[in-house]
C-alpha cells in the first residue's frame, strides 16, 4: 500500500490514519451536479447518489484547493472549484495501489496559480495526438498551463487566414531542424487541442515569437524582410539572425492579423509574443516594435507574456515577463516587477527540459549546463532574482525546446522525471519540499510510467524500485 504522502507534488498536509479503503467491483462514485464529468477521470463506475466515493463542491478555499477524507468505508472529496476536484482526482490516482487507498486526511492547495510547461512544436512538429498524450501525462502532476511555441526560424505551425503560405510553405515537408519536423495545425486542430486541454483544466498559452525568430515567416512572405528579397529556408539551429522590420506598416498589418486570429482561437487570458534573442533588431527598433505590438495584444483582449528581454521596454502592468536565462540578476525584470508586473520563472539551468541530464546524453543541448533531477529540484523561484519576491511570481514553467527531439519517446525522456520536480516547486509549499522524500516518491511513481508506456530517464540520483 502507498503512504498517504506518496504524491507528487507533495500535498500541503497529509495526516495518515489506521486502515485503508478497498476498491472493489462494487465501488461507485457519486458527485455533485456539474462535477460528475470531473469525477469520471477517476475511471470508476458512477452512481447518481450513495457511492462510497463522493465528490462535492463547497470547500472554502482558493481555486484548485481540495480536501480528502479516506476511511475504511468511504472516500470524501471536497473542492473549492471543479479544478480543485480535478486536482483531487490526480492525488487519488497516485494513491491507488493494488486496489486500495491509504486512510487519512489530505488538505491541499497550490502555491502558484500558474504551473506550466512549454513544448516547442516549431523546431520539430508534434501532432494533435502527440500533444494530447503530452497533456495526459502532465496533468498527473497538476500542471495547468501548456505553452506552445508555435513559430520560429525553422517552421510556422498554425494556419493564419489571409497568410496561407505561412503553413503551406513553412509548415510543409522539409521544415524543422534538419528538415525533419514538418507539419502544422489547422484552426480546427488547434481548437481540438485547446478543448482537450480545457477539459483537463489546462490553459493553452500560444506563442508567436517576434520580432526575432521569424525566418519561417520571411521565407514564406519576402514582403516581411527589410529589402523585400527572398531569404533562404533555414533548418539549422543558429539563433538571433532574423527580424521583422520595425518601421514597416506591412509588419504591423501582418502582426495584427496574426494576433487577432490567435486571440480569437484561444479562450485563455495569455498570448505569448516571444521577444527573445532579438540580436538582429536594434534596441531602438525593438522599443518601436514592442510599443506597437503590446497594445495589439491588449486590443484583442489578451495579457502579453514575453521572454524577459521584453522587460527592457516599458510594459503595461498586465504584461508577464518570463525569465529564462542563467544570470543571477535581471534589471529589466526587477523594474517590471516594481512597476506592477508578475513574472513566470523559467531559469534555463533548472527548468529547461532540453538540457542534457549528463554529459554525452543522447538528446538535448548543454549551453546552460547539464540538469540532472536533483538540480531541477534543488532551487526556489522566490530566491532566484533580486527584486522578484514570492508575491511577484505568477508561477513557474519548464521549457522543452525540440532541436534534438524526433519522437514522443524523446519528449517524454526529457520531460520525466524533471517535470514532476518543477511541478512540486510550483504547487507545494516550500517548507513541505524535501529532496530525499521527492526521490523516494519519484521511484514509487515509476511503475505507473512503465505500465502506461511513458518513457522516462532512469536518473542515477534515484533508487528505482
Ligand atoms: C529562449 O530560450 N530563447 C527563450
Amino acid at each position: 500500500m502507498r503512504r498517504l504522502d506518496d504524491v507528487i507534488p507533495v500535498p500541503v498536509s497529509a495526516v495518515p490514519a489506521d486502515g485503508h479503503f478497498a476498491i472493489t467491483p462494487a465501488t461507485q462514485v457519486s458527485a455533485d451536479p456539474g462535477l460528475a464529468w470531473v469525477a469520471a477521470f477517476l475511471g470508476l463506475p458512477a452512481a447518481p447518489s450513495g457511492g462510497a466515493i463522493q465528490f462535492a463542491l463547497g470547500l472554502d478555499g482558493p481555486d484548485e484547493s481540495y480536501e480528502l477524507d479516506i476511511s475504511d468505508s468511504s472516500v470524501r472529496v471536497r473542492a473549492a472549484t471543479p479544478a480543485g476536484a480535478f486536482a483531487a482526482v490526480q492525488t487519488l490516482r497516485q494513491l491507488i495501489s493494488e486496489g486500495t487507498l491509504p486512510a487519512g486526511h489530505i488538505a491541499d492547495r497550490p502555491r502558484f496559480a500558474y504551473r506550466g510547461v512549454m513544448l516547442d512544436v516549431a523546431r520539430h512538429f508534434f501532432t494533435v495526438d502527440e500533444v494530447k498524450a503530452f497533456i495526459d501525462a502532465i496533468v498527473a502532476f497538476k500542471i495547468n498551463h501548456l505553452h506552445l511555441h508555435l513559430t520560429d526560424d525553422q517552421g510556422w505551425r498554425l494556419e493564419i487566414p489571409g497568410w496561407p503560405r505561412l503553413t503551406e510553405v513553412s509548415g510543409a515537408s522539409g521544415t524543422g531542424v534538419g528538415g525533419e519536423g514538418p507539419g502544422f495545425y489547422t484552426r480546427d486542430h488547434y481548437t481540438e487541442i485547446v478543448s482537450y486541454a480545457a477539459e483537463r483544466f489546462v490553459t493553452i498559452v500560444p506563442e508567436i515569437d517576434m520580432p526575432g525568430h521569424v525566418n519561417a515567416a520571411q521565407f514564406a512572405y519576402p514582403a516581411l524582410t527589410a529589402d523585400g528579397n527572398p531569404v533562404p529556408q533555414r533548418t539549422d539551429t543558429e539563433v538571433g539572425y532574423s527580424s521583422l522590420v520595425a518601421d514597416s506598416e506591412t509588419t504591423y498589418a501582418f502582426v495584427e492579423d496574426v494576433i487577432r486570429e490567435v486571440a480569437a482561437l484561444t479562450p485563455g487570458p495569455f498570448l505569448h509574443i516571444g521577444g527573445d534573442e532579438a540580436q538582429a533588431t536594434t534596441p531602438d527598433d525593438y522599443r518601436t516594435f514592442m510599443s506597437r505590438v503590446l497594445p495589439l495584444v491588449g486590443k484583442y483582449g489578451k495579457r502579453a507574456v514575453g521572454w524577459h528581454e521584453m522587460a527592457n521596454v516599458e510594459l503595461p502592468e498586465t504584461a508577464v515577463p518570463q525569465f529564462w536565462r542563467t544570470e543571477p540578476a535581471d534589471d529589466g525584470t526587477a523594474r517590471a516587477v516594481a512597476a506592477g508586473s508578475q513574472v513566470i520563472m523559467s531559469p534555463a539551468d533548472r527548468t529547461y527540459l532540453d538540457m542534457k541530464y549528463e554529459p554525452g546524453f543522447r538528446l538535448g543541448l548543454d549551453w546552460a549546463g547539464c540538469v540532472e533531477l536533483d538540480r531541477a529540484y534543488d532551487w526556489d523561484p522566490a530566491d532566484r532574482l533580486p527584486g522578484v519576491p514570492e508575491h511577484a511570481l505568477l508561477g513557474v514553467e519548464a521549457a522543452l525546446w525540440s532541436e534534438t527531439l524526433r519522437s514522443r519517446a524523446d519528449v517524454e525522456t526529457m520531460t520525466f522525471p524533471r517535470l514532476p520536480a518543477i511541478a512540486e516547486i510550483a504547487w507545494s509549499p516550500r517548507e513541505a519540499r524535501d529532496w530525499p522524500s521527492f526521490r523516494r516518491r519519484v521511484a514509487a511513481y515509476a511503475p505507473r510510467w512503465r505500465a502506461e508506456g511513458t518513457a522516462y530517464h532512469p536518473s542515477p540520483t534515484v533508487d528505482w524500485e
